[in-house]
């Protein structure tokens, strides 16, 4: 390993959603203690960091994203000293620890908002938004909208003013302009940062101010009722950077301490890029990756965008394609059980220029499971079914063996397995050389021992093909050639003269062991063939 690899740049982040990962007490609901019993299998799997979502004291209205305390563990994922302790034994094992921060809003069960209720005159009244309409009560101060349904205000009826939410009703936004709370969000920060922590994804940062004097947002055209509205008044207001500034000197303080924001609503790589930076955050997502269909020019487009964006501000790129809120990307491109195209997009995530992010079970191909109403536990799958598939789908428990329920624990679940375990688990893939979880162990094994796909510069090689990806990844000593088919269909690639006549060695492949005869300059590929070439340079 280079001896100036930085863990958040060079590494690889595996997201964990912790209620389903692993099960210590048997109580059909994950734990820390659990995770701890799986550092081993991380570690082997070449992981650098964890990103845990959210762990704090939850009433779970919003599967812990409502949280009730910043500064404690919730009793189900465990104790303090559990906490300490998977922070010591991540650390021996070179893995860091990314805690998940909601601070845009907090739990309406927390003890500021219940105090912010009980009277106008409560020390913690101004610590939430609380409005009233001058035209009379049956109206909401504004036309803001919650982003899941509904009016974003929620008249209550004891002190007869409206709280502002964006999320759930349960979930009130803090009002960061009061110097109290904007105080207490910095010592959440460094509360964590003395425990050890080593980062922290940003839920929905970009929202924490809103417009001072309330304006109405303007209208738009759009689906749903929220997006009937140009968001410009609730969230990326201009006081957001100022903020980010102070967040980061916090970190800055620390050594290696590393944020990545989710941009909430940022529908565009740019407006996501404008928040990455060194006074600003190390790293935030561009969904839009997410979103791509199965097509190379969606992906390589986006690619060469956010690599441009990026480079002007001396940014660092990142990429994702699953997390807790999106159908899983096996389900979104996988063809039934096949896994072929999964291993194409593994490929792809872990060879880029930018820092890749795994989510539990992807290294498996886990597919998202599937409900009946009644069974549907995420808020807003309830609401909107049957028009909009329920977040649980990949939120199901991690399938580690055949065993009853998965291995994940000896009790029922919180949430059910997926009925595929059986075949589809990490005991079955750990025993099968061409298993997916094979093919990211040596993906991840080589971007470790590979510099040029760490800080390598990334030069495009195909840029409007619909079937082929390749790219080339290169630094003073070694230049790694990737080429991607994303059709089931063999194709060909025209070696250009950058790629012409050098000693290419296979580094790793889906499909070959050895180099392809290269006929006139075309190098073949089969269908879904995912490919990783090599030359290192001559001294
Ligand atoms: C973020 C989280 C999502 C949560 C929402 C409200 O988008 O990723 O799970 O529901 O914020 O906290």
């Amino acid at each position: 390993m280079e001896n100036n690899f930085l863990w958040w740049r060079d590494g690889v982040i595996y997201q964990i959603y912790p209620r389903s990962f692993s099960d210590s007490n048997n109580d059909g609901f994950g734990d820390l203690l659990g995770i701890i019993s799986k550092l081993e299998y991380l570690s082997e799997l070449g992981v650098d960091a964890i990103w845990l979502s959210p762990i704090y004291p939850s009433p779970d209205k919003d599967f812990g994203y409502d949280i009730a305390d910043y500064f404690d563990i919730d009793p189900r994922f465990g104790t303090m000293a559990d906490f300490d302790l998977l922070l010591h034994e991540a650390h021996k094992r070179n893995i860091h620890i990314v805690l998940d921060l909601v601070l845009n809003h907090i739990s309406d069960q927390s003890t500021w908002f219940q105090a912010s209720k009980s009277s106008r005159d409560n020390p913690y009244r101004d610590w939430f938004i609380w409005r009233e309409n001058p035209k009379g009560k049956q109206y909401p101060p504004n036309n803001w909208h919650s982003n899941f349904w509904g009016s974003a205000w929620k008249y209550d009826k004891t002190t007869e003013q409206y709280y502002y939410y964006m999320f759930l009703k349960e979930e009130p936004d803090l009002n960061w302009r009061n110097p109290d709370v904007y105080k207490k969000m910095m010592d959440v920060f460094k509360f964590w940062l003395n425990r050890g922590v080593d980062g922290f994804r940003l839920d929905v940062f970009n929202e924490y101010f809103k417009d001072d004097q309330f304006r109405d947002n303007p209208p738009k055209l759009g689906i749903r009722p929220f997006e009937w509205q140009k968001h410009i008044f609730d969230v990326n207001r201009p006081e957001m950077m100022g903020a980010l500034k102070d967040i980061r000197a916090i970190l800055d303080s620390y050594p290696e301490r590393y944020a990545v924001g989710e941009t909430f609503l940022a529908t565009t790589s740019e407006e996501a890029a404008k928040y990455i930076g060194p006074d600003k955050l190390h790293d935030a997502f561009d969904f839009t990756f997410l979103e791509c269909p199965w097509n190379s020019k969606c992906f390589s487009s986006i690619i060469t965008r956010w690599n441009s964006l990026l480079s002007r501000n001396d940014g660092w790129p990142n990429y994702v394609l699953n997390n807790h809120d999106q159908p899983r990307s096996a389900t979104r491109y996988g063809k039934r059980e096949e896994d072929e195209r999964m291993k194409v997009a593994a490929a792809m995530l872990l060879t880029l220029r930018g820092t890749p992010f795994l989510y539990y079970g992807e290294e498996i191909g886990m597919r998202d499971i599937k409900l009946k109403r009644n069974e549907i536990l995420d808020p807003v799958g309830k609401h909107y079914w049957p028009f909009f598939v329920s977040r649980d789908g990949c939120r199901s428990p991690m399938q580690w063996d055949s065993s009853e329920n998965a291995g994940f624990s000896k009790r029922k679940p919180w949430l059910k397995v997926h009925p595929n375990y059986l075949q589809r688990n990490v005991k079955n893939q750990k025993e099968d050389p061409n298993s997916l979880l094979n093919f990211y162990k040596n993906l991840l094994t080589i971007r470790k021992t590979t510099p040029a796909l760490q800080k390598g510069s990334f030069v495009p090689v195909t840029s409007n093909s619909r079937r082929l990806l390749a790219y080339i990844r290169q630094d003073v000593s070694q230049t790694v050639l990737v080429v991607l088919n994303f059709s089931h269909h063999k194709a060909r690639l025209a070696m250009g003269s950058q790629l012409r006549g050098k000693d290419w060695q296979l580094l790793l492949s889906n499909k070959r062991s050895l180099v392809p005869e290269i006929k006139n300059n075309w190098l073949p590929l089969v269908g879904d063939e995912a490919s990783l070439y090599i030359y290192k340079n001559k001294k």
